[in-house]
């Protein structure tokens, strides 16, 4: 285990851009961890665990110790004719397990295929796209805790896990390394189909689902048709999360935000409506705009991109902008989604 100093974190964060982290470590064996957590460059420095990079935007340098999560490895760890336990360690990329999963022929994770970063990310934000969530195939996280150094198996319901969010974002935060998960699988026909924008994609392309790798396969096809690749164009998938207005409380703002856009996008999520921010924020004229080095994506109004030589600042410039655009004609409140350090 090898601790650098000054290291350069624009490969490490899909956006691309230039920071610096005072020191930089990569794990890449379980036992590595507790040796890092009595080190005194851990114990004496801010903390910042790094999967994939793709969640988050640096403002400034770190000015802490970066750990990188390595640890690679599938196993199916117990299976019945209906039912497979897949565990995965927490520096696997993402899609990755997902293709292990559909080339086996289990469903359950292939609505959430091409989501950048990796699985040990995953639950910390509770990743969901196309209709699907990692809430809903998740058994446990695996993971230690920095001060005891001890290991601890989080339930599902220990996660604490919501829309793009997780007891890891909240009270846990910086508290725990994950280091692996397990996903229950099925591994009969399990469609999940109900996205809009999945079934007709399917329907237009004249495709019956056969197996989970069909809907992987169609998700990826959407997903590069409306995504840019962080390769080409650094950006860090969605930046905003989408508005949730609870049916009750918030029943005058919804009436008069119906009213006033008849032709607003409102879908039903049980308790709440969900309004997507990326309509609100192309209605307010800035999908497609830029400014300098940063933009708001022509496909994907949610996305900000990076053109080139962006520094954080100029992304959070442009961001705030948006927030007010959209609050001044909405009267509606934009979050990141995305860790602002
Ligand atoms: N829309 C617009 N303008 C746009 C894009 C979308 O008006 O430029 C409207 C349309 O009404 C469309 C609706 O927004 O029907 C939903 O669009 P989309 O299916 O693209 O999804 P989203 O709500 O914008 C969420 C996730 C994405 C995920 C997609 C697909 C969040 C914050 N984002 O976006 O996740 O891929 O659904 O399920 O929930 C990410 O988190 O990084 C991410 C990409």
């Amino acid at each position: 285990m090898e601790i650098k100093s000054d290291y350069n974190l624009s490969s490490f964060n899909t956006f691309g851009i230039e920071a610096k982290a005072k020191l930089f470590v990569e794990i890449n064996q379980e036992s590595e961890i507790t040796e890092l957590f009595s080190l005194p460059q851990f114990k004496n420095n801010k903390k910042m665990f790094l999967g994939g990079g793709s969640n988050v935007l640096f403002t400034k340098d770190f000015d802490g110790i970066v750990i990188l999560n390595k640890l690679k490895g599938i196993e199916i760890i117990q299976e019945n004719s209906d039912h497979v336990f897949v565990r995965s360690m927490g520096g696997e990329i993402w899609h990755d397990l997902v293709i292990f999963c559909v080339e086996k022929g289990y469903w359950g994770i292939e609505n959430l295929s091409l989501i950048p970063g990796t699985v040990g990310a995953a639950p910390m934000q509770n990743i969901g796209a196309y209709g699907g969530e990692l809430s809903k195939t998740l058994k446990s996280v695996e993971a230690y805790n920095i001060e005891s150094k001890g290991k601890k198996i989080f339930s599902t319901e220990e996660c604490e896990l919501g829309y793009r969010d997780s007891v890891f974002k909240n009270s846990l935060k910086n508290k725990y390394f994950i280091t692996a998960i397990t996903l229950e699988l099925s591994k009969v026909e399990k469609k999940n189909l109900k996205y809009k924008i999945l079934s007709d994609f399917l329907e237009n392309n004249n495709i019956t689902v056969k197996s989970s790798r069909d809907i992987s396969d169609a998700v990826s096809e959407i997903r590069r048709s409306k995504l840019p690749d962080p390769k080409v164009l650094g950006n860090a998938g969605s930046f905003f999360k989408n508005v949730f207005l609870h049916k009750v409380k918030d029943q005058e703002k919804i009436q008069t935000l119906t009213e006033n856009y008849p032709t607003i996008p409102i879908f039903d999520e049980g308790e709440y409506f969900k309004i997507p921010s990326a309509w609100l924020i192309e209605q307010s004229g800035w999908k497609g705009k830029r400014e300098g080095a940063v933009g708001v994506h022509e496909k994907q109004a949610l996305v900000i991109v990076n053109y080139g030589g962006a520094n954080g600042e100029e992304v959070l410039d442009l961001v705030q902008k948006v927030i007010e655009a959209v609050k001044e004609k909405f009267k509606l409140e934009l979050f990141p989604e995305v860790n602002i350090v």
